[in-house]
């Protein structure tokens, strides 16, 4: 690169991340770490040419209506872009970048945590030894529910869903997912295709939500649907919280319907939802999906090789 290209980097990345940029860039970092609110991004597009944000920085519709032309490319430290309004960027001419491949493991073991600690009551457990409570037991005490040989349902085999698939093999289970188009033969290693969700929610023991959230799959799992689940199901999310309707699930525990969930995502980050906090079959998490050292580092260079490409004069390699 010929001239240093002016970087904002919205939120503390990995210190690799920061030191790379900082290397190749003429970087401002927000060290308070607080999410870039609407004014702070309109006044960064004006000063700086690049925007490394996370999925906290919300550039809706009327944000990207004020945008200035000095910036031309968002790099997401994040494979969800659902905060993005990617119609409107184009429409500016704003390039937009993700991050995938390098979080799909973490998510998918999280995802995993999240399976296990639902369905074996590590809320109740863990609060029962904790707090000096545990004076009893019995074969019939905090019995869970088995993903050995249980039938688990996918929606959504992209990166994350297959690498949780994989990880899912590990402890034996039956593998169903529904995509809007079948895996080949090898990639789905003996998973059966479901054409529908309606069709996959009829068999899932275990649902795990691996889609990301659009138009189409907001409150995709809605009171209908949780009553298509086999009555005892655990259900998982670790990818968007608009994916779950939250009154929907709350009734589906209370009816017995749903054993227990398995949440890393929320309608509202942060916080999550507070009447869940009643629940303990509801196992959270806030949202550290892909919170590992090794990821985090490979997030922040995978943005940091979209920018270089980009500023190079090349077509980023995970250009939306
Ligand atoms: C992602 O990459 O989309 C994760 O949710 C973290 O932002």
């Amino acid at each position: 690169m010929t001239d240093r290209k002016r970087l904002w980097i919205t939120r503390r990345l990995s210190d690799a991340t920061l030191e790379r940029a900082a290397r190749d860039y003429d970087v401002v970092i927000n060290h308070d770490d607080t999410p870039g609110t609407a004014s702070e991004l309109i006044a960064a597009s004006a000063k700086f040419d690049a925007i490394i944000p996370c999925h906290s920085e919300h550039f809706s519709a009327e944000v990207v209506s004020k945008l200035a032309p000095r910036l031309k490319i968002i790099a997401n430290h994040s494979v969800g872009v659902d905060h993005c309004d990617l119609p409107a960027l184009k429409a500016r001419g704003i390039t937009v970048t993700n991050t995938p491949d390098v979080l799909s493991d973490a998510t998918a073991e999280l995802a995993m945590l999240l399976m296990l600690g639902a369905a074996r009551h590590a809320v109740a457990g863990d609060r029962t030894v904790r707090t000096g409570a545990w004076d009893f037991w019995s074969p019939s005490f905090m019995v869970g529910k088995q993903l050995t040989g249980a039938r688990l349902g996918i929606v959504g085999m992209g990166r994350v869903g297959r690498a949780f698939a994989a990880k899912a093999r590990g402890f034996d289970m039956e593998i169903h997912y529904y995509n809007r188009n079948p895996l080949s033969d090898a990639a789905a290693q003996g998973a059966v295709y479901h054409d529908t969700v309606e069709s996959l929610l009829g068999v899932a023991d275990f649902l795990s939500l691996h889609c990301p959230a659009t138009p189409d799959t907001i409150d995709l799992m809605n009171s209908e649907r949780f009553a298509m689940l086999p009555k005892g199901a655990v259900m998982v999310n670790a990818a968007r919280g608009a994916l779950v309707d939250e009154d929907a699930l709350m009734a589906a525990l209370d009816s017995g319907h749903l054993a227990a969930a398995g949440l890393d995502c929320f309608k509202v980050e942060p916080g999550g939802n507070p009447a869940f906090a009643t629940r303990e079959n509801i196992f959270m998490l806030p949202h550290i999906g892909s919170a590992t050292t090794q990821t985090r580092d490979a997030m922040g260079f995978r943005a940091l090789d979209n920018l270089d490409a980009f500023f190079d004069g090349r077509t980023p390699k995970d250009v939306l």
